[in-house]
């Protein structure tokens, strides 16, 4: 039975290059369960974009110069090309500065309003007369009033570390330019979370077995032990999507109110892109489709919370739509973090290892090897240029790419340049495939459970395997006696090496369209990507879409025929020298 799978992925903000400890974080596990569904004949929706709203991106655009639209357009840009390289099959890879975005956040804004989710409260917050705007909180600084520390900042002092209060900084100043300050009275809209913790009672504590205990506990820690009270949802702001009402001009939607909706907003605009307007209904609606959140453990609140509070009180979201209730999240397998050489990852400090750099350098499969196979799935990983270079070599080459290599070149050598007639097959070959047959199911287990990193060890026990099998059967050795056994173990060893083809392509997708190639067949395993140009009535946008009509991997055991002509065999991967380490810790820092 095919399934609607929706494959929610992390918004990242268009203010920064994306680095590894970003990619492992959401984007790749996201990619992976996505081909994997694909391959699985499930009907898959994966759909991000730049999240190009708020404070981070104003932060940016006013340290270089630049306007906010020229920050988030230049990252956003960096983002498609470096998604394309690494091969992140979204089917739509959009922005939160649409048209069709603006249009779907003030709708589900109107939408909470008129049920009663919303409610409107006046509060005291720093305003700069010389600037004529409110600040947000980094952007005040002044005195701690509980330490006493002069650069504290409006949200933390980092002279005692606690959380504070902005309005009660003395001797506040504006960030940018030390203006002196006043405070104002501000109206806001406020998301009733007290008046829906039944619903996400409700939710939270129904089966949440699938889930990950890093994520469930804290999500219903929120909701049970710390209860929930309304959060602002609208700031004063000119950057960002208006509040939809009259009189709230200068007024913006919060910027995590309106991002986590565009998992929703993407969904529609993708169905109007391919002329199907009504086809996202199909994973928001149908109680069978499962939609999977990939994020980062930053993100849990506002994807286990937050946004199922959102989603429970819109209910139905346009009048004509085919359902009363918007499916809330299945599971958010949030990962924690990726460190990098004992440190945290910061892009200022530039100790980072930056996507399309490392990408450029050695290739999208192998840095989505050893980002999968370190991937921080339950607790911190870390990347080290040593274990990278390591791995590389001693599981993705030595294990699967000289494997794959070595039977090809053989049997092209010496077999015609196809696939031999085995004769009858025996008990040893029998065994080898029955093992890499039941690899499907238990991979694809692993994969369903969202646990690449085991899902990835498994693949290479299963090609440790075939190279077992190989170095017992050595049909290099036997071809000089008995030809026909040779051509036995050749035909077998093939024809586990071409499923395993399709088991290691979630994960490394590029050498596995390699092979298939080099294996003889037409065609591609999977759907192609492309950057296009979007018209709006005003403007237009860019965006990575992927379309996969032509596909035709599947997550089957391989079915090669004998006679099967091959193409001339490269080695899928490269190793790397061990200097490599030494010279990649001089970029750092
Ligand atoms: N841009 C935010 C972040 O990177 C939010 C990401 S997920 C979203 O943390 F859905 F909320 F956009
Ligand atoms: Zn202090």
């Amino acid at each position: 039975m095919s399934r609607n799978i929706l494959v929610a992925v992390a918004w990242p903000y268009a203010n920064a290059e994306i680095h590894v400890g970003n990619i492992t974080g959401a984007y790749l596990p996201a990619d992976i369960f996505a081909r994997y569904h694909r391959l699985r004949g499930n009907r898959v929706l994966m759909v991000s974009g730049s999240d190009a709203h708020g404070t981070p991106i104003t932060v940016r655009a006013e340290a270089e110069g630049k306007s906010r639209k020229q920050v988030y357009e230049h990252y956003h840009h960096r983002f498609l090309e470096l998604f394309r390289k690494i091969g992140l099959t979204y089917d739509l890879f959009t922005t939160t500065h649409s048209e069709n975005h603006f249009m779907v956040a003030q709708t589900i804004f109107n939408r909470l309003l008129e049920n009663g989710y919303l409610y409107r409260e006046t509060e005291a917050q720093w305003y700069s007369p010389q600037e004529e705007r409110f600040l947000p909180d980094r952007y005040v600084e002044g005195t701690c009033y509980l330490c006493g520390y002069e650069n504290a900042r409006g949200d933390q002092c980092d002279g005692c570390g606690s959380m504070l209060d902005g309005t009660q900084l003395i001797e506040p100043r504006s960030k940018t330019g030390n203006l002196s300050l006043e405070l104002r009275e501000t109206e806001h809209y406020y998301l009733d979370l007290a008046k829906l913790t039944p619903q996400l009672s409700a939710y939270l504590s129904a089966d949440k077995d699938h889930w990950r205990p890093n994520v469930i506990k804290p999500s219903r820690y929120m909701v049970e032990e710390i209860g929930l009270h309304g959060r602002a949802i609208t700031r004063d702001l000119d950057w960002g999507i208006p509040v939809p009402l009259e009189g709230w001009e200068g007024k913006c939607l919060y910027v995590w109110f309106e991002a986590v909706i565009g998992y929703l907003s993407a969904s529609i605009e993708w169905a109007k892109n391919r002329g199907t307007p009504a086809a996202w209904q199909d994973w928001w609606y149908d109680p069978a489709a499962r939609s999977y959140y990939f994020v980062g453990k930053d993100n849990i609140p506002f994807h286990a919370v937050i946004w199922p509070a959102e989603l429970a009180g819109v209910g139905r979201l346009f009048p004509d739509d085919r359902g009363d209730w918007l499916n809330l999240p299945f599971d958010v397998p949030a990962n924690e973090f990726m460190q990098l050489e004992g440190d945290k990852i910061s892009g200022s400090r530039n100790w980072a290892v930056w996507g399309l750099d490392v990408v450029e350098r050695y290739g999208a499969d192998a840095v989505r090897f050893y980002l999968t196979i370190n991937m921080p799935e339950s607790k911190d990983s870390e990347w080290t240029w040593s274990e990278f270079q390591q791995r590389n070599n001693d599981e993705l080459v030595a294990t699967w790419g000289n494997l794959a290599n070595r039977i090809l070149s053989f049997t092209y050598k010496n077999f015609n340049e196809r696939e031999p007639e085995p004769g009858e097959l025996q008990v040893e070959d029998r065994q080898l495939l029955d093992t890499i047959a039941d690899g499907f199911d238990s991979v694809g287990e692993l994969l369903d459970a969202v646990k690449l990193r085991a899902a990835l060890q498994e693949a290479l026990r299963l090609a440790g395997e075939v190279n077992k099998y190989l170095e017992e059967q050595a049909p290099w050795f036997s071809i000089k006696r008995d030809r026909a056994a040779s051509a036995r173990s050749v035909y077998t060893a093939l024809l586990a090496v071409d499923s395993l083809k399709i088991i290691f392509s979630p994960f490394i997708p590029f050498s596995s369209e390699q092979l298939h190639t080099f294996l003889g067949y037409e065609g591609k395993l999977f759907g192609e990507q492309s950057i296009d140009s979007y018209q709006e009535s005003e403007g237009s946008h860019t965006a990575l879409a992927y379309s996969d009509e032509d596909a035709i991997g599947r997550w089957e055991p391989s079915e090669l025929k004998a006679g099967q002509l091959l193409c001339p065999p490269e080695p899928l991967f490269r190793k790397l020298d061990e200097s490599l380490a030494a010279e990649e810790m001089k970029r750092l820092g």
